[in-house]
C-alpha cells in the first residue's frame, strides 16, 4: 500500500523563494513550514493504494488532456478552520481548471472515489500556525506548468516525505 497524489511541482528556484518566504511567516505565526523540496499544488488526492489500483491511477493519468500554462501565486491567505497558510492566484487558470477536471473525471471512470469539494488551486505553504498574521508580500515566482506527477507520500519525522512515482507531460 501507498499513500498516493497527483501533483504540480514548481521549479527549483520558485520552490526555493516560496521557502523563504514561509520562513518569514513562521517566525511570525509559528506552524511548521514545508520545505522548499515538498512545496507543491495538489490535484487529486487519492490515499493509500494497493499496488494495481497505482497502475489504474497511472493509466487514467496517461489518458488526461489539458494545455501548458503559467501559474500565477499572486495572493497569499491563511485558513482558520485548518491553520493552514497558503498562496495561489486570484482565480483558477482555465487551463487548470481544465486538467484537474479531466483528471478527475479520468480517475472516477477508473473507480476512484475522490472528494467532491470544488478544486480550489492552492499551495500550502505553513501548517499548524499558530493564529492569523499579517503575511508579508509575496515574492514575484515563475510557475510553468508543463507536467503533473504521482506523488507517493510517506510520513517522516518532521514533516511528510514526497517521492515522484510517475511523470506525465501536459498535451493538447
Ligand atoms: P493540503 O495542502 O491542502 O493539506 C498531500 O497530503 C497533499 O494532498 C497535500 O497537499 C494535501 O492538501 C492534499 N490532500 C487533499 N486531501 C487530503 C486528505 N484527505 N488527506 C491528506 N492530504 C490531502
Amino acid at each position: 500500500m501507498a499513500r498516493l497524489f497527483f501533483a504540480i511541482w514548481p521549479p527549483a528556484v520558485t520552490a526555493a523563494a516560496l521557502g523563504q518566504w514561509a520562513g518569514l511567516v513562521q517566525r511570525e505565526a509559528g506552524g511548521r513550514a514545508l520545505k522548499a523540496a515538498a512545496i507543491h499544488l495538489t490535484l487529486a488526492f487519492l490515499g493509500d493504494l494497493r499496488p494495481e489500483r497505482a497502475a489504474a491511477a497511472i493509466a487514467a493519468a496517461r489518458s488526461v488532456h489539458a494545455a501548458p500554462h503559467e501559474l500565477p501565486l499572486e495572493e497569499a491567505k491563511y485558513w482558520g478552520h485548518n491553520r493552514l497558510v497558503w498562496v495561489g492566484p486570484r482565480a483558477t487558470p482555465a487551463p487548470l481548471e481544465v486538467l484537474a477536471a479531466s483528471l478527475a473525471t479520468a480517475l472516477q471512470g477508473a473507480g476512484f472515489v475522490l472528494e467532491r469539494r470544488h478544486f480550489v488551486a492552492h499551495v500550502t505553504l505553513l501548517r499548524k500556525v499558530r493564529a492569523e498574521c499579517r503575511l508579508p508580500s509575496l515574492p514575484r515566482v515563475e510557475w510553468p506548468v508543463a507536467e503533473f506527477s504521482l506523488v507517493r507520500s510517506t510520513l517522516a519525522a518532521g514533516g511528510s516525505r514526497y517521492e515522484i512515482v510517475e511523470r506525465f507531460p501536459i498535451q493538447g
